[in-house]
């Protein structure tokens, strides 16, 4: 049998193309390995973000780096076939080819069930672009992952339960690159957090770019709600810890989301952390971003959430300098940052994207007063976090240790909160959820120790091949 080829894969962005990544690589299984390193590589598959102007700037940076290698490659006689895949392929298509033509394959995400035909085509002389949004589901099309690379991938894995977007917020281009809204069958979900769980994995996080907007189809033939598959999931066994990301605020309203926030306060599998971006305080930026919710809409649905889950770790995303944007509008969102008093949360200045309408509004906000601005939210933003992290000094909780830490004889895991938890102890316990202590709090993470024999055994079959990766 000859040697499998080499693989690279690059992820940009967003945790939707971490996902795809996975199944692309688990798709070309069959004739290639994944490498650490673009270059030997016989396929080099970069997954694109379009979501700002500069992660799509970064995508060509990144090919001019790759062409050299191709080059260099080609000198030796090997060939290498270069493929973009997501947002900027389905944004851009043809144009991608004519900026860098060392391209040989454009691929958008919904496509990506297409891979191994397209490069078993591809590097003929003529680029191929397929962008299109097929009939079929690429989920259904897809290769489930082998029970090895699900385990090389660690104790923590997300699932995609949703995609697409109908909200058409005016700065987004996610509408137009990930099309409308589709969830995934209920059956199909739980068939594979059970392969997941059987690998080893502990912990799932449900992702979909409106993932609380989720409505499956069950086995049962009803409409399933993001509550309904949590409760479901959380009977899978082996399954410890369970998350969601992203939510929007509008599908935090309604009679499914009343049974999401019940489940924070019933579900112990369901952590207690929550990401729902607001990107303003402001009323009126709010309604000129086509958010579809006030201000007062938000904090009503943060002060249920809390009521549920009175230590729920919220966090958020921000847009600064969106069109129109005043400096009172501004300290809008200073305050909201206050009142909420977010764990995290994400900060960006406004990029304005091409075909958004966003764009093409006036008063667009000078990128000096911008970046001032996005400094003042950053401060704000970091001291509630470290206020955040100083709560949690002295106090034991559940980590679920994932990999070896920065210093020999240390793991890292994840606090209920998301927080990243360094304790020193035995790589066995990989896998294992572990009372620990805080003892210390560092800039981005906190530091523990075993408080305890651990509650849950490791699972012998992630910690060695997780000790072997050395990852
Ligand atoms: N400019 C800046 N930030 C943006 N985001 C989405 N589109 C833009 C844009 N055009 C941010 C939003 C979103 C996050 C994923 O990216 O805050 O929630
Ligand atoms: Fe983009 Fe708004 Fe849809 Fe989120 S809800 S993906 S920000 S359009």
């Amino acid at each position: 049998m000859s040697e499998p080829r080499k693989l690279y894969i690059k992820s940009f962005g967003c945790q939707m193309n971490v996902y795809d990544s996975h199944r692309m690589a688990d798709s070309l299984a069959a004739g290639y390995r994944e490498t650490e390193r673009p270059d030997g590589a016989d396929l080099v598959v970069l997954n694109t973000c379009h979501i700002r102007e500069r992660a799509a700037e970064k995508i060509y940076s990144e090919l001019g780096r790759i062409k050299q290698l191709k080059t260099a490659a080609e000198k030796e006689g090997r060939p290498m076939l270069v493929a973009v895949a997501g947002c900027v392929a389905q944004a851009e298509g043809e144009e991608i080819i004519r900026r860098a033509p060392v391209v040989d394959l454009v691929i958008g995400p919904q496509s990506i069930h297409r891979l191994p035909d397209l490069v078993a085509r591809a590097g003929a002389g003529t680029a191929i672009v397929e962008t299109e949004f097929p009939p079929e589901d690429k989920f259904d099309h897809l290769a489930p992952p082998s029970l090895l690379a699900t385990r090389a991938r660690g104790v923590t894995a997300f699932v995609t339960v949703q995609e697409g977007c109908d909200k058409f917020c005016t700065f987004c281009v996610v509408p137009y690159t990930r099309g409308v809204e589709i969830s995934r069958p209920a059956g199909k979900i739980v068939s594979e957090v059970e392969r997941l769980a059987e690998a080893g994995v502990r912990e799932v996080t449900l992702i979909g770019q409106n993932v609380n907007a989720y409505h499956g189809r069950g086995a049962d033939g009803a409409d399933w709600s993001l509550a309904r598959l949590l409760r479901r999931l959380a009977q899978v066994p082996g399954i410890l810890r369970l998350r969601y990301t992203t939510s929007h605020p509008r599908d935090m309203i309604g009679a499914s989301a009343n049974d999401l926030i019940a489940a924070h306060a019933e579900l112990p599998a369901l952590m207690p952390n929550v990401h729902l971006p607001v990107q303003s305080g402001s009323d009126r930026i709010l309604a000129a971003m086509n958010r579809k919710h006030t201000r007062a809409d938000y904090l009503a649905i943060i002060a249920r959430l809390r009521q549920a889950r009175g230590d729920l770790a919220l966090s958020s995303d921000f847009i600064v300098g969106f069109p129109g944007e005043t400096e009172a509008d501004f300290a809008a969102t200073l305050r909201i940052v206050d009142e909420v008093g977010y764990a995290g949360a994400f900060s960006f200045k406004y990029s304005p994207r091409p075909g958004t309408p966003g764009a093409t509004m006036d008063d667009q906000v000078p990128d000096d007063v911008k970046s001032e601005r996005l400094a003042r939210l950053q401060a704000a933003i970091n001291g509630h976090a470290a206020a955040f992290n100083r709560r949690c000094l002295g106090l034991t909780f559940d980590v679920l240790m994932e990999k070896p830490g920065r210093l020999p004889g240390q793991l890292t895991g994840r606090s209920p909160y998301l927080q990243p938890v360094q304790v020193m102890a035995p790589a066995s316990l990989i896998g294992a959820m572990v009372p620990v202590t805080v003892t210390d709090i560092g800039t981005n993470s906190l530091f523990g120790v075993l408080a305890d024999t651990p509650r849950i055994e490791a699972d012998s079959r992630v910690a060695p091949s997780l000790a072997a990766l050395g990852a």
